[in-house]
């Protein structure tokens, strides 16, 4: 992939959360996803590349935009798998909370796992716990290595899980283990990416989410050298045979960060909504002036990019929300 495909991606994101950002608070979650679907797909049309999505909205039949098998792009330049998710935590932007981002990671044709819409368990960790971790471990074992890895005492371990009731059990074990539980509403992209970076004080992700948003975080911990694994846990007939006609044998075998993102030119892109663990929502400056904060790094040159920008709507009136 070309480098300068980085930064385009970014305009991307930044239109899908500017037209969504206007939905925060609204209790209105079909519209802001619409919202952020619609700024997105339109805003590939200008990108020079020979995308497809291997990761969308849906099935053909389920999903106007940005469907799994859709093209985008000018179709001159490379041939790039794209997952997307252009509004991760649509409950968010309904209740007005944080960690809503619009995302997006792009491969090499062939490298991105073609993950269906379905459950998947996934343990993340930052760089220096990569590759001493397994998914198959006990927690138990894994806080220590995580606490040995990041050099903290297990009191000061601090484990990131989505509050459902799915997790009550591993809750219960990580606080009998003497580690602290920080937990999030939505939003599993941003939880398991804070693993990887030092400042959020976030040192070990797992828990069950969707499958989608698991191969887009493995695009960002691949480039943040962090690690990842993963199980896809089918609930039905249907969809264990799904799995297996992507071509996995066994449905619910282990996938490691290269099974998820393989190939070593992922790029992947987020702009803030709301504000969160990675970066800030957008903000409305009065007049027509907006501001982003987006997030762009690539797996080849490791090189992690934080960009502010401003925006006159005045000049982009088709994402203004009446
Ligand atoms: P949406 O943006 O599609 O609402 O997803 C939000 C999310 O929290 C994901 O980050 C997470 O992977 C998934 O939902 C968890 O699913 P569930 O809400 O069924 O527990």
């Amino acid at each position: 992939m070309e480098r300068e495909l980085a930064l385009e991606l970014v305009r991307v994101t930044e239109a899908a959360a500017i037209a969504s950002a206007q939905w925060q608070g609204r209790g209105k979650k079909i519209e802001a996803d619409d919202a952020a679907t619609t700024a997105m797909r339109n805003m590939f049309d200008s990108v020079n590349m020979d995308g497809i999505v291997v990761i969308g909205e849906g099935e053909l039949d389920e999903a106007p935009m940005l469907y799994i098998g859709e093209r985008l792009g000018t179709g001159m330049g490379p041939k790039v798998d794209i997952a997307v998710d252009p509004l991760e935590g649509t409950n968010i932007v309904a209740k007005g909370t944080n960690n809503a981002i619009a995302v997006i990671a792009a491969g090499d044709k062939g490298t991105l796992l073609h993950a269906p819409d379905m459950y998947m368990e996934k343990i993340a960790v930052g760089k220096n716990a990569a590759g001493k971790i397994s998914l198959l471990d006990p927690i138990e074992k894994t806080i220590d290595i995580v606490a040995e890895a990041n050099n903290k005492r297990v009191r000061d371990v601090t484990v990131i899980i989505q509050e459902r009731e799915r997790h009550e059990e591993i809750v219960e074990r990580v606080r009998a283990k003497g580690a602290k539980v920080k937990f999030f509403g939505d939003g599993d992209v941003g939880a398991a990416i804070a693993t990887c970076l030092p400042q959020t004080g976030i040192d070990l992700f797992i828990g069950i989410g969707g499958a989608p948003e698991g191969v887009i975080s493995a695009a960002a911990i691949k480039a943040l050298d962090g690690d990842m694994q993963a199980r896809l846990l089918p609930q039905s007939q249907a969809e264990e045979e799904r799995v297996i006609d992507m071509g996995l044998k066994e449905p619910r075998q282990l996938l490691t960060l290269n099974d998820l993102v393989s190939g070593d030119d992922a790029i992947f892109s987020a702009t803030g909504v709301s504000d969160g663990e990675l970066v800030d929502g957008v903000r409305f400056l009065g007049g027509d002036l907006v501001e982003t904060t987006s997030i762009v790094m690539r797996s080849k040159t490791k090189t992690v990019r934080y960009i502010k920008a401003y925006h006159h709507l005045e000049h982009k009136p088709h994402l203004i929300v009446e």
